[in-house]
């Protein structure tokens, strides 16, 4: 079998005497788009944050392709190749969507080629071009941010994470807020994009998790409660108690 891309053991966080994030072991192989569901507050956010260097483990470790990545500051996972998107939106309004990715390409580009700036320039200029292609935002390139619809700012957000040429790309609750089509649109480039990156998605819409994952990890309270292919989670009677809400209970209701 081939070396898993994410492989974290045993990966702990903790808040003071709240366990946000308790001993989660977690594997993501090659090509593999891995959703991550639970109520609020199970720790799915943490667990990003931990894996994407904003937050240290308390204990645990974080291989990324073989290679220790657990200590590492932001800016070094990001130059490995994770990117992640955040669940609360941060683009920048006052800028347009093509300088809010050019930022991001741009960053890379001057740490690859520092002394070689023309040709990163239009490198660079390629690469924006490229993104905004790929995530369905030419069209609104010179739009400033702020006047994006919400649909918008979330591929844009995208847009920014994949502008760092990730190899994993996080995407924390993507399509939350959205109107149904500008869900059915950014599913359909998650599927596109999870052709050529491996993903790891927190989300709570249920039918998006359930349409795009290959494995479902189930979090509570910090802890695995349960991780598999979609039907094996779906058919799981923890999981279904916790989370999903009892098949006993609804009976109880009607
Ligand atoms: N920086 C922090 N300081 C203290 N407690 C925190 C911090 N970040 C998160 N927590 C707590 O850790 C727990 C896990 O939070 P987290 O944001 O990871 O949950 P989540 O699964 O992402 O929830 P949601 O679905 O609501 O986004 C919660 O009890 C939260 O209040
Ligand atoms: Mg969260």
């Amino acid at each position: 079998m081939n070396e898993p891309v994410l492989q974290v053991q045993g990966l702990t966080k903790r808040f003071g005497g709240l366990v946000a994030v308790d001993n989660v072991d977690f594997t993501l192989q090659d090509g593999e788009l891995h959703a991550i569901i639970g109520p609020n507050g199970a720790g799915k956010t943490t667990f990003f944050n931990v894996v994407s260097g904003f937050l240290s483990a308390d204990s645990g470790s974080i291989l990324f392709h073989g290679a220790n990545v657990s200590g590492l500051t932001p800016h070094k996972i990001s130059r490995l190749g994770i990117a992640r998107t955040l669940q609360v939106k941060s683009v920048f309004d006052g800028l347009t969507v093509y300088d809010n990715v050019w930022i991001a390409a741009h960053s890379r580009q001057k740490f690859l080629h520092p002394l070689r700036s023309a040709r990163s320039y239009k490198e660079t200029a390629r690469e924006v071009e490229d993104v905004l292609d790929e995530v369905g935002l030419t069209a609104s390139s010179a739009e400033l941010a702020g006047n994006l619809s919400y649909g918008d700012v979330a591929l844009l957000e995208i847009a920014i994470a994949l502008a760092t040429k990730p190899k994993l790309l996080l995407l924390d609750e993507p399509v939350s807020g959205m109107s149904p089509s500008e869900t059915e649109r950014t599913v359909h480039k998650i599927r596109d994009l999870a052709k050529s990156l491996s993903i790891i998605l927190v989300e709570h819409d249920m039918e998006v998790v359930f349409s795009v994952a290959d494995t479902i990890t189930v979090m509570n309270q910090g802890a695995i409660l349960c991780q598999g292919p979609p039907d094996v989670v779906a058919a799981d009677a923890g999981v279904q108690e916790a989370y999903l809400g009892s098949p006993a209970d609804e009976v109880g209701h009607a």
